[in-house]
């Protein structure tokens, strides 16, 4: 094989800097503050929104509690029935959906974007469906004009999970200002790190304030709104002011030291955001577009991780593509986002039953036949070009039987 050696390539490197760390040390000196959630989460939420382009955010300890408040909100104000979910995202936003009681209905995925299959959302939409819940895979825009309108007219909301596309665009928007809600993760090998993390952000004040009060176990007192307060406080005068639970929440808060993290990143999230961008642009131009697909939609992309997925369903090929990343210190994860196709999963096969995933090939060829590589800003040039190279002398079963 190639002279390419090791190559000693994480999924992340170096996420959380010095500068970060010092920021956290001259918080806690001299003398040490508050650091349940206060004015820095308060703070970061701002600049979170700022930096976005929407009026209202959420800090939340990861993005499974964004995924999970969102669902319980639109539960609180939507009422419960069914939430258009895709085969291909992370396991908590199906978890949410089912764990607030509604009825997840699943659709393929579109090969180049890997999010949902618009043609099938819109063919799923009936008059019990309460939400979109539309995942943004690995940095792709899952959004076309088409989608947007028909969710207008038809008046479904679009709850939208940017925790894997932080930064990325639509048009000359920011994914993330488009839905309803929307969630980013901060876990470590995102666009960025509270080290743990989430955030959810929002246009609405209504929901802005509910899932405020179930951030923090349902409490009235979290509210901003002194004639929300208010109301409540006169509904319940046999309640102490003080403890009034609005909704069965959760505690799901974060804390002033990963608010002081996450506005430490903020402040390189664009620069870092253009390296990837470049350095994705540079793996897929430079891959074998006759083994592994290349087409993907880049436009407005900004991933953290490059997308591999072989052109054909061929074993032989994806046995030596794994065999190779191995060897030269390539970490990788099979099927791209959460693992591949979910309905594949014991938890959802519960749910759906054991067959439900045949029906949904698209997914089904990432799942088997898909991988994705650390994307991140320190990323060498030379290293992903050396990749390239061993990637495209791979053999498949055509080769190999030849
Ligand atoms: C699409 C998506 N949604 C939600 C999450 C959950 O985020 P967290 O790991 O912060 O709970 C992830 C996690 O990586 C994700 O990729």
């Amino acid at each position: 094989m190639s002279g390419v050696q090791n190559l000693n390539w994480p999924l992340m490197l170096n996420n959380i800097l010095p500068a970060d760390a010092r920021a956290v040390a001259d918080f806690l000196c001299p003398e040490v503050p508050i650091l349940t959630q206060s004015s820095q989460v308060e703070a970061f939420e701002q600049e979170w929104s700022q930096w976005l382009g929407v009026d209202f955010s959420v800090f939340v300890n990861s993005g499974s509690s964004a995924n999970l408040l969102t669902m319980t909100a639109l539960k609180e104000i939507f009422g419960l029935g069914e939430v258009i979910v895709p085969t291909l995202t992370w396991v908590s936003d199906i978890a949410s959906v089912i764990q607030c009681g509604f009825t997840p209905v699943f659709v393929d995925i579109n090969p180049r974007t890997l999010g949902m299959d618009i043609r099938q959302v819109l063919q799923k939409i009936t008059s019990r469906t309460k939400a979109v819940f539309l995942t943004h895979i690995l940095g792709y825009n899952a959004l076309d004009a088409h989608i947007l309108a028909e969710l207008e007219a038809r008046k479904v909301p679009l709850v939208e999970d940017v925790c894997e596309s932080h930064g990325a665009t639509f048009g000359d928007r920011k994914l993330g200002t488009f839905g309803l809600m929307s969630n980013f993760s901060f876990y470590y090998a995102h666009h960025m790190s509270t080290i743990e993390g989430g955030m959810i952000s929002t246009n609405d004040l209504q929901l802005y304030e509910t899932l405020r009060m179930l951030r923090s176990h349902g409490m009235v007192r979290e509210s901003k709104s002194a004639e929300l307060r208010k109301r409540y406080r006169g509904k319940h005068p046999d309640l102490n002011p003080d403890f009034i639970f609005a909704f069965a929440g959760y505690n799901v808060r974060s804390t002033e030291i990963n608010a002081i993290i996450g506005r430490s990143q903020l402040k390189r999230l664009d620069e870092n955001n253009k390296l990837r961008t470049e350095n994705l642009l540079l793996f897929l131009n430079n891959l074998d577009s006759e083994k592994y697909r290349t087409d993907f939609a880049v436009e407005g992309s900004c991933n953290y991780a490059f997308t591999l997925v072989l052109k054909s369903p061929d074993p032989v090929l994806c046995e030596n593509v794994m065999r190779a990343l191995q060897q030269h210190g390539v970490e990788f994860r099979r099927g791209t986002s959460g693992g591949g196709n979910q309905l594949r999963q014991p938890y959802l096969k519960k749910v759906v039953g054991d067959k439900e995933f045949e029906k949904y090939p698209v997914v089904d060829h990432v799942h088997f036949y898909g991988f994705y590589i650390g994307n991140y800003p320190g990323l060498e040039r030379d290293k992903i070009l050396q990749l390239c190279s061993l990637l495209n002398e791979l053999t498949g079963k055509e080769q190999y039987h030849g």
